[in-house]
């Protein structure tokens, strides 16, 4: 394939997906690009379509668990600036698909806006959170949004309002699409008053969850108004361990990358967690991280 000479945007090949996830974990993408401003993004998409080429987009690599062969295509990671900015617009933010959380979190506290300090400690990007409707508790990011701009794989860029995205819990219909800006409602609010609540949230995180391990987030999706946490804990499994992967102390819905762990390990300590689980509940785990392979 002459990939060079056609491409419309700068690109790398094999770039390891270990060194863009949080868990650590990884083989390569085929081919890595980082496309400057949004018409090279379409180009991108246009240029992989006709080639009937994958493209994925990664944001900050916190849900998800890539294969130890790697993944075929492109992965895209929108980091250019036209992709990260966040502004407030009256009682709204509109924030940019490649923005981490930690950021728009400090931009709300900072614009006396309140409503998104629950996503404290989430380590992802506007964009994924949107896409997998992360949230804390009965609380979904997914609440706050009004309204997504969204490119298809044609290039075709749409606003779709918060009613026509299907957002339930950790989902959206946004799969099958690159998610560019998100626009939140939030409320008006003291920003110490935000401080203490983002403070109060992260002393929940780490009494909960631990902190300083590679991982990605909780592995799981809560079956019903049940705990996979609890579920996991109560067949015993804390600690239980697949080569360097490792099922944590402290919260048994996370595992954890202890060294070197392939995604072959966590994979057969997801296979182990979720039999032990069926066994003794007779409950289907789902999991909540996405498996890139
Ligand atoms: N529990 C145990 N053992 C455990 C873990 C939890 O007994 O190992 C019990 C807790 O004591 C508590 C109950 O299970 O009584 C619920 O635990 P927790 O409050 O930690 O909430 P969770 O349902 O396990 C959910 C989200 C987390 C989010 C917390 C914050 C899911 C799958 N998990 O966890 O999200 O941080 O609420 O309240 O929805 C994530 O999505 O990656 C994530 C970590």
């Amino acid at each position: 394939m002459s990939l060079q000479q056609n491409c419309p945007v700068p690109y790398k090949k094999k770039v390891r997906l270990s060194r863009h996830t949080t868990f650590g974990i990884g083989g390569p993408a085929q081919f890595w690009a980082e496309p400057g401003d949004v018409s090279a993004l379409s180009d991108l998409v246009r240029w992989c379509r006709t080639r009937r080429m994958r493209i994925r987009v990664i944001g900050a690599g916190s849900n998800i668990l890539v294969a130890d062969r790697g993944v075929k295509g492109f992965v895209v990671k929108l980091n250019a600036p036209c992709f990260c900015g966040i502004a407030r617009v009256n009682g709204r933010v509109i924030a940019g698909a490649g923005a981490p959380l930690a950021r728009l979190i400090a931009f709300c506290a900072g614009a006396g806006l309140s409503g998104a300090e629950f996503l404290h400690g989430i380590p992802g990007t506007v964009g994924g959170a949107v896409v997998g409707n992360a949230g804390s508790g009965t609380l979904s990011i997914g609440d706050l949004v009004e309204f997504v701009v969204v490119m298809d794989y044609n290039g075709k860029i749409s606003k779709l309002e918060a009613k026509d995205i299907g957002f339930s819990y950790r989902r959206s219909g946004l799969d099958n699409v690159i998610v560019l800006q998100a626009c939140m409602r939030l409320s008006v609010c003291a920003p110490s008053v935000i401080r203490r609540r983002i403070a109060q949230y992260a002393r929940m995180r780490r009494l909960t969850q631990g902190s300083g391990w590679r991982s990605a987030g909780c592995c799981f999706k809560n079956p019903g108004s049940e705990s996979a946490g609890r579920l996991i804990d109560a067949c015993g499994l804390k600690g239980s361990r697949c080569g360097r992967a490792v099922v944590s102390r402290i919260h048994a819905n996370f595992i954890l990358n202890d060294g070197r762990a392939a995604a072959s390990d966590v994979r057969r300590l997801m296979r182990r967690i979720t039999s032990a689980v069926k066994k003794k509940f007779g409950i289907r785990l789902e999991p909540e991280i996405r498996i890139w392979q």
